[in-house]
């Protein structure tokens, strides 16, 4: 049977997802996380289910985290990187996508550099696709375990001032976690260079600064981004040094936040460029580890719930197909 309340094949994105959804997604994951902390790691949810993670982009910590979810269900996975894949030698994204599906998977994790590649994929196959990050676009899960780590922390989402600041234009990150806090109900600052603020996110409904003092002020979540510079052609910056005396988060502008402002950041941190070690890697305030924790988490509720959509859908299409 499909979930009923997330009956969906795909989680390409956060992107016109309702609040119920939402909440489902992380209510599923989050009994998870104390699995996790156990000593018997592995459940039969997905036993006998095969999980492909194709990755046409560097990632250790997505693709780990993908990777050990679906084990802990009990699947078997295998992971394909661009670089071992026939793409290098000019097979195409959509090739490479029916011959994996050729071989009967259950869901196929996608990262990929392009935006709106994932979703031109899953309109190929008749798998689950998961989007693990496409260009400058969207990364669901990572804004759905973003959210579980704020509601765990404060109790809720709704009503919460979350500042996101540093690469916006860049970040798939920030525009995941746009659409899930906004759906959600809290309020949304981004904090930029002018040059990194993507043309028309005012009409998101987001409040714009470019100057952290004012964008932190009372902040109950600061969320850091990675200055992305492999997606930069053309200089957005000046240096690191300039980037981190306005822009770097220190203990001096944290101080306009509330005082138990949470400190967020999806990972891989530039240290010294957007944040401060300092402020980092103080855990009383600093929820990055827990956000790699809770990734786990929740990737194994959005696999448990897709590959059980999966199987429904295509037992009906057999049935349709007269079983063939
Ligand atoms: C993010 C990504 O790849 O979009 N990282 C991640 O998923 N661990 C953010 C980033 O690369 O800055």
């Amino acid at each position: 049977m499909r979930d009923p309340v997330f009956p969906h094949r795909h989680l390409l994105g956060i992107e016109g997802l309702n609040p119920l959804e939402i909440n489902h997604l992380l209510d599923i994951s989050e009994p998870y996380i104390a699995f996790n902390r156990g000593p018997d790691k592995t459940a039969n949810d997905l036993r006998g289910r095969t999980i492909v993670n194709l990755f046409f982009e560097n990632s250790t910590r997505t693709r780990t985290s993908f990777e050990l979810a679906a084990l802990r269900l009990g699947a078997n996975v295998i992971n394909m990187q661009v670089e071992t894949s026939s793409v290098s030698k000019g097979e195409t994204l959509i090739d490479t996508a029916v011959t994996l599906n050729a071989m009967n998977p259950d869901v196929l994790v996608v990262r990929h550099p392009d935006s709106g590649a994932v979703k031109l994929l899953a309109d190929k196959v008749n798998c689950s696709v998961v989007n693990g990050g496409d260009g400058s676009h969207e990364h669901p899960t990572q804004a759905l375990l973003d959210a579980l780590t704020i509601r765990r922390r404060k109790g809720r989402l709704s009503g919460l001032i979350v500042a996101i600041c540093g690469d916006v234009l860049h970040s798939r990150v920030a525009r995941s976690n746009f659409h899930l806090l906004l759906t959600m109900g809290a309020r949304v600052r981004i904090i930029a260079p002018r040059t990194l603020i993507p043309s028309g996110i005012d009409q998101l409904g987001v409040e714009i600064f470019t100057d952290m003092s004012k964008g932190l002020k009372d902040a109950d979540i600061v969320m850091m981004l990675r200055v992305q510079n492999e997606r930069m052609r053309g200089s957005f910056i000046p240096s690191v040094r300039e980037y981190f005396r306005f822009f770097g988060l220190d203990r001096a502008k944290l101080s306009q936040a509330k005082p138990d402002a949470l400190i967020m950041h999806p990972g891989p941190m530039n240290r010294g460029t957007e944040i401060d070690s300092d402020v980092a890697d103080d855990y009383e305030r600093s929820a990055i580890r827990e956000q790699v924790e809770l990734g786990v988490a929740v990737r194994m509720g959005v696999l448990k719930i897709l590959a059980g959509n999966n199987a429904a859908l295509n037992a009906t299409a057999a049935v349709a197909g007269g079983g063939k």
